[in-house]
């Protein structure tokens, strides 16, 4: 058995935990910053990069102390080393690295998004390579099938905004604030999906692509008319995203032989996306996975599994590897007309 350090800084976020091979989670702590980041609608990145550095060792400490773990009884250190707001993830690769060159272990540099894509196995023992997995995160939407450790076939992506970002403007526009995506969850309970109008976009295209641009635009409008009470505005909303997942996962499925249909990222943690996508997988016989709520959102404990998968697979890094402010995961995938940063 092994025990990982996993450290993550990518956001606004900043988290440790102590992580083994037999997916036991020793110990973890998440710091959210979101009172930082509230008077501004939306992460600051230079704040919450001094804010990681504030953070970051007392969480260490707690976990180490909490788990009854000393540096000498781990087996490696794992930290995020992108894609994110690159202040952020400097800080969090830097203490990783600190703490593996001070205690003689070697350093795991982690893939924000492959700790997204392999978290369902920390949660699922009986999830196996391969799975088509919805990655939906406030940076990122995207399906790929999993196929391994380190290796990726991306299948679709967004042209425009990322799903949680959709979330998170929705609110913004809903007077809700910041962070959005539970926030709408949560209004939506009270408000009628059919009661406003709104855009599918992609919904029918043949390639599973995503596009949430027009949805944001056709909620800016929805909220700007007056006609219609924010609930039933968050629920139309929040059931347009998950037509848009069921479409375009659906597209996915036929292209993909994977048996296990999985979603993972922040925007897994809705009940309204988990609930469509697991209808979904039964309707096309596959297997559905999705990790607890607090697995989906940002965390550390994810990040040490990654790290834990790939020290097994005898992936470790350099001191000198650097931090990266985008990093696909599959980087064959075509750039996809209209895509921007964020693919
Ligand atoms: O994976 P994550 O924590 O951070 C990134 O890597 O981006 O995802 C954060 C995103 C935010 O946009 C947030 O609004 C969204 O996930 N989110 C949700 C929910 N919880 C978080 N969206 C919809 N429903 C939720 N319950
Ligand atoms: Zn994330």
């Amino acid at each position: 058995m092994t025990i990982i350090l996993g450290l993550e800084s990518s956001c606004d976020d900043t988290a440790a935990a102590l992580v083994t091979s037999e997916r036991q989670i020793l110990a973890q702590a998440v710091v959210g910053q979101a009172d930082r980041h509230r008077p501004y609608g939306g992460v600051v990145p230079e704040i919450a990069a001094r804010a990681h550095v504030e953070i970051l060792p007392d969480l260490v400490r707690q976990v180490l102390l909490e788990a009854d773990v000393a540096m000498g009884d781990i087996d490696a250190v794992a930290a995020t080393a992108g894609p994110g707001l690159v202040g952020g993830v400097m800080v969090g690769l830097l203490a990783g690295k600190g703490l593996a060159l001070s205690s003689g272990k070697p350093l795991v540099a982690v893939n924000h998004l492959e700790g997204h894509a392999l978290s369902p196995r920390l949660a699922d023992p009986k999830l196996d390579f391969p799975y088509l997995l919805l990655l939906a995160s406030g940076g990122h939407c995207q399906l790929l099938e999993v196929r391994g450790v380190g290796d990726y076939r991306r299948l679709a992506t967004t042209i425009d905004d990322a799903a949680g970002e959709a979330f998170d403007k929705a609110a913004k526009q809903l007077g809700l604030g910041y962070p959005g995506g539970p926030a709408v969850e949560a209004l939506a309970r009270e408000g009628d999906a059919n009661a406003v109008p709104l855009p599918r976009p992609m919904v029918g295209s043949g390639e599973p692509h995503f596009s949430f641009a027009g949805l944001k635009s056709a909620v800016q409008r929805a909220v700007a008319s007056g006609a219609h009470r924010p609930a039933d505005i968050a629920a139309s909303f929040q059931q347009a995203v998950v037509d848009c997942f069921v479409d375009r996962t659906r597209v996915a499925l036929e292209e993909s032989d994977a048996p296990s249909l999985v979603v993972a990222g922040g925007v897994a943690a809705n009940q309204a996306v988990r609930g469509a996508l697991e209808q979904l997988a039964g309707e096309h016989g596959r297997a559905f996975s999705v990790p607890p709520g607090w697995l989906c959102t940002d965390n550390a404990a994810m990040i040490g599994w990654a790290g834990a998968e790939r020290f097994a697979a005898g992936l470790v890094d350099p001191l000198d590897t650097p931090a990266r402010a985008r990093w696909p995961l599959d980087e064959d995938a075509d750039k996809v007309r209209g895509a921007g940063v964020k693919a």
